[in-house]
């Protein structure tokens, strides 16, 4: 989704604001566009449509000075991707330039009184209100710029983060947030400052940071401290965090794509998840959230999981580990549905909200509205310091650091491994699950890393086998148990990258209505592992069979019956149930990456997506 990266300090403002730009490509972007205040004091505002290098052709032989800049990433919403409907947008009078990630849901109402007095608006997008909304303020109170911005935005109804420069004030930056991400990097001497919509850019330049808070406004002048107050005009101290991260994280460190790279991480990944968490010698897990709200968790009467897309099929996963291990009941919703249902949240009920890029909208309100009836809010996020990191009651980070592709791969496997690890936690303190269980679970949970590796070891095998599927229209993904979210998450990562129609389903429910789709174009993804629904899977996959479909079937190693029947096969190591997700989602991700890579297809930046989803 949309991205910001602006600067102030004695540095020349272009190259951070471009390679920052880069940084954040991966959120998914359709237009880019960035503004400075030049040396002789000029804004210079330059934008177009399409990637980054368009905007760096577009300034080139123009004049890029200056040590103040701006610069923004849409993700089109109000308006179609173009350099009008770019940002920075520009006040009338020329002299303000704003950049805004958000939407504003009473634009059309600003517009209309705007425009009574006198505004002209060039482009179709919501922001352009709050540029002239601001510059007007600023003229008819003659005020500094921050309280205009400050004023401006009591009267605004939506979702911003926002940075303003002004032209008749080339030292200082406004920068305001409400519901939309945005950190500030303090460099040098606490005097020089960077800014951005997530501390990917900023981390290269310092690792002192402040994350903006709903409803705050920020003053940043070169050479000066750091001011911010809030709507109502308080001031509030800023709160300088360190951020520990690895720059090696946000480079493709010799892989084609970053989705490529991620998957082939997952092994050291679900260890860094795991790390202090399993004490393997004592076969144990600690999780902090649960030793802190013991009380809580074990007295639960009922678990909600509120979460999107990818997140959501691991939501499915956690419900059955939590159902199987700990008896308490699960519903696992769609943030978006949640949030304007009125549900039924009673004393005793916990939820459970999970996010990768903590920073979702849907789930965020989802969160607000939880807590707003009395529920306690356990988050399972990976970006460390996010919103809905700091939303939530309590929860547990799952640490698998940075996720570029904007198909989210390792960050599924640290979230089903985080509530893997809730689910044994939980059980054992309520007694749910026996000893004996619990230990076998663990010390197979350890070994887990280890399995993924081998089955990474098949991706050749993958690629090969991908090659006849790369044309064709529709796909179908069957799983039963542990494995029909897999199903959902395989159909899922396939659409998303290749463009390839695909529809996941429980394995059974394919002769309610699906199996009118098969024949021998069709290729059906079947997740037919030795488990208790083994020989039920292999009954549906006879189904396909009868009716022409092609079958690639996902097996145990040694499995010798599905493997006659299938035309295509990939082996997965043996595995206890529970934990087959954590497996079985490997070579689905692997299948839709060579089928996307071989259709020419920008794998780690798919049309339309957005890798952090803070518009609803
Ligand atoms: C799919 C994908 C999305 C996200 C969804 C929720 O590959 O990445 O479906 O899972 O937008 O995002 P988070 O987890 O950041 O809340």
């Amino acid at each position: 989704m949309c991205g910001i990266v602006g600067y102030i300090g004695y540095k020349e403002a272009f190259p951070v604001l471009m390679n920052g730009l880069r940084r954040l490509e991966y959120r998914g972007y359709d237009s880019a566009g960035c503004a400075l205040i030049s040396q002789d004091g000029k804004l210079n505002v330059y934008k177009a449509k399409g990637k980054v290098a368009d905007l760096e052709q577009e300034a080139l032989g123009q004049d890029v000075s200056g040590t103040l800049g701006m610069s923004h990433t849409r993700w089109a919403t109000h308006g179609e991707p173009s350099a009008v409907n770019a940002h920075p947008h520009i006040s009338q009078s020329g002299r303000l330039a704003l950049v805004h990630n958000g939407i504003i849901e009473n634009y059309v109402s600003i517009r209309e009184s705007l425009i009574k007095k006198g505004y002209e608006f060039k482009s179709e997008t919501d922001t352009e209100v709050l540029v002239q909304l601001i510059e007007y303020i600023k003229n008819t109170y003659r005020t500094s710029l921050l309280k205009a911005v400050r004023i401006a935005l009591t009267k605004v109804i939506g979702a911003y983060a926002i940075v303003v420069v002004d032209q008749d004030h080339p030292h200082e930056m406004v920068a305001a947030r409400k519901s939309s991400p945005l950190v500030i990097g303090i460099g040098e001497e606490n005097k020089e400052f960077f800014l951005a919509s997530d501390a990917t850019p900023i981390m290269e330049y310092t690792r002192k940071v402040v994350y903006v808070n709903d409803e705050e406004v920020v003053l940043m002048k070169r050479g000066e401290e750091i001011k911010i107050v809030n709507l109502a005009n308080d001031n509030v101290n800023p709160e300088i965090q360190q951020i520990e991260a690895d720059m090696g994280v946000v480079e493709k460190d010799g892989y084609p794509h970053f989705m490529l790279k991620e998957i082939f991480s997952q092994p050291d990944c679900v260890r860094e998840c795991m790390r202090g968490r399993i004490l393997a010698k004592e076969k144990r897990i600690v999780l902090s959230a649960i030793v802190n709200h013991k009380e809580l968790l074990v007295n639960a009467s009922r678990i909600i999981i509120v979460a999107c897309g990818t997140s959501w099929h691991a939501g499915l996963i956690g419900k059955q580990l939590i159902e199987q291990m700990c008896r308490i009941p699960v519903d696992v919703e769609y943030a978006s549905e949640f949030r304007y249902r009125n549900p039924v949240i009673n004393k005793g009920d916990v939820v459970i909200a999970i996010s990768q890029s903590g920073e979702t909208a849907d789930t965020l309100a989802a969160i607000g509205l939880a807590r707003s009836m009395g529920a306690t809010v356990f988050g399972i996020v990976n970006a460390v310091g996010s919103s809905i990191a700091r939303a939530t009651d309590t929860g547990t980070y799952i640490h698998v650091g940075p996720e570029i592709g904007v198909a989210s791969t390792k960050a599924f496997t640290g979230q089903v491994t985080v509530l893997t690890l809730f689910a044994l936690a939980l059980g054992r303190e309520k007694g749910t699950l026996s000893r004996e269980e619990y230990e076998e679970i663990v010390a197979e949970l350890y070994q887990i890393p280890d399995k993924m590796q081998k089955v990474l070891e098949s991706a050749s095998h993958i690629e090969e086998l991908s090659k006849p599927y790369t044309y064709v229209r529709n796909f179908i993904y069957l799983g039963r148990g542990f494995n029909y979210p897999v199903a959902l998450e395989g159909a899922l990562k396939l659409k998303e990258i290749s463009y390839i129609h695909a529809e996941g389903y429980p394995a059974a429910e394919m002769k309610h209505g699906p199996i009118a789709l098969i024949d021998s174009e069709m290729p059906v993804v079947c997740i037919a592992l030795h488990h208790q629904l083994y020989q039920k899977v292999l009954s549906n996959i006879q189904e396909v069979k009868a009716r022409n479909g092609k079958i690639i079937a996902l097996v145990t190693e040694g499995d010798d019956t599905v493997s006659k029947i299938a035309d295509s096969v990939i082996t997965i190591p043996a595995t206890l149930s529970c934990l087959s997700p954590l497996l079985s989602c490997i070579p689905l991700q692997l299948l839709a990456y060579y089928v996307a890579v071989r259709r020419g297809l920008n794998v780690d930046q798919p049309r339309n997506l957005a890798k952090s989803v803070t518009v609803e």
